[in-house]
């Protein structure tokens, strides 16, 4: 039995309950993985044409609503199809690692976000935007998203603390300099694409900024010249933080322009107000060839997705990490 994997127009023969994902690798079209377990996505990939069985994690995370697309880590191939596999040329693979960690900084940046700073046993390579799953004691474990660069020493996170939140209770309460974390990763989809040369969207919502900031620094730090919108919102004034890191990387990348939105109780007079989907709408007409970069609350991240897809970002060309929360 034959499937064709586009765009390669490569037929590779299989036989029928195969693995998608260890088809792909076993005949070496460039893909992504990572978690290999379908919960971060990495793996996506379309069913053009033709059926195959999804043996769906209960983890698995929202894709974004067009049944084609399937994780090929979680398909079954079981009859002849037709994949096509997302951006060959900009596959990443960071096999996810168990490492263990120590907290060498907690502080605080606004009223409820901390910056937490982990230092590895052992370097993770990672891509800028990927996050990391931190196991704090077995009863504590939740997604942080890296806010810095593989190449730096340790990882830094930017938690905001949620009213009744089980592990940023912990964390705000209980965890100290010192402490052993857990860290599994990395994970997620939602990385810097390097090969891209035409202009970026970026939409932070709050703590959504600790990947965003990964995005930019990454591009920064491979000399990309792409010019770069970064829109950060915010619900109010006192959630403002990390604006001398953004002016920064306006300083090392020239091409970056930097909105930070605020929701409600903005000054109008010096600061842009309203929803940051809304000032995006108004700051932009057609965004064809542009790629966009979403990251932070799961209604934030899906009203820019349906303004971006407006605008003409093509839907591959979305990388959204949405921060869904774990209930467990
Ligand atoms: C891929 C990924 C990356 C993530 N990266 C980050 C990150 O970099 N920084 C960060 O701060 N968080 C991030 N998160 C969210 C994080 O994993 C936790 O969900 C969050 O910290 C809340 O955990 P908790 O145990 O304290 O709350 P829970 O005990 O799980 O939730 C308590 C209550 O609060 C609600 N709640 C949870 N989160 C929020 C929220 N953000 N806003 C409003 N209500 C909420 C829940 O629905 C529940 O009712 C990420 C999530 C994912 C999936
Ligand atoms: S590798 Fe398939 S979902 Fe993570």
């Amino acid at each position: 039995m034959d499937i064709l994997v586009k765009p390669l127009n490569r037929v590779i023969q299989v036989a029928p309950g195969a693995n998608l994902l260890k088809v792909l690798q076993d005949a070496q079209v460039p893909m992504s993985y990572s978690c290999m377990a379908g919960r971060c996505g990495t793996c996506r990939c379309r069913v053009i044409d033709g059926e195959v069985m999804e043996g769906v994690g209960d983890q698995q995370r929202p894709l974004d609503g067009d049944e084609s697309f399937v994780l090929a880590c979680q398909t079954y191939v079981t009859e002849p199809c037709t994949i096509e596999v997302p951006e060959p040329d900009e596959v990443v693979v960071h096999p996810p690692r168990i490492v263990k960690a120590t907290v060498v900084t907690i502080e605080d940046m606004t009223h409820d976000i901390k910056r937490l700073v982990l230092r590895p046993a052992k370097p993770v390579e990672f891509s800028p935007g990927q996050y990391v799953q931190l196991h704090f004691t077995k009863d504590h474990a939740r997604p942080y998203s890296m806010a810095g660069l593989s190449r730096d020493d340790a990882f830094e996170f930017h938690v905001r603390l949620v009213p009744e939140g089980r592990v940023t209770g912990y964390i705000a309460r209980d965890l100290a300099v010192g402490d052993a974390v857990k860290v599994i990763g990395p994970l997620g989809s939602a990385y810097l694409r390097r090969k891209h040369d035409g202009p970026i969207l970026c939409v932070a919502g709050g703590t959504g900024l600790a990947p965003i900031l990964s995005i930019v620094r990454g591009a920064v730090a491979l000399d990309m010249r792409n010019p770069i919108h970064l829109y950060f919102g915010v619900r109010s004034p006192r959630d403002i933080y990390g604006l001398s890191w953004l002016e920064q990387l306006q300083r090392e990348h020239p091409a970056l322009t930097v909105h930070v939105v605020v929701a409600s109780g903005g000054n109008t007079a010096t600061q842009r107000c309203g929803l940051v989907t809304d000032v995006i709408e108004q700051d932009h007409g057609d965004l064809t060839g542009w790629r966009a970069y979403l990251c932070g609350s799961p209604p934030m991240v899906e009203a820019a997705t349906v303004v971006a897809r407006r605008k003409g970002v093509d839907a591959g060309h979305i990388y959204a990490d949405a921060f869904y929360t774990q209930g467990t």
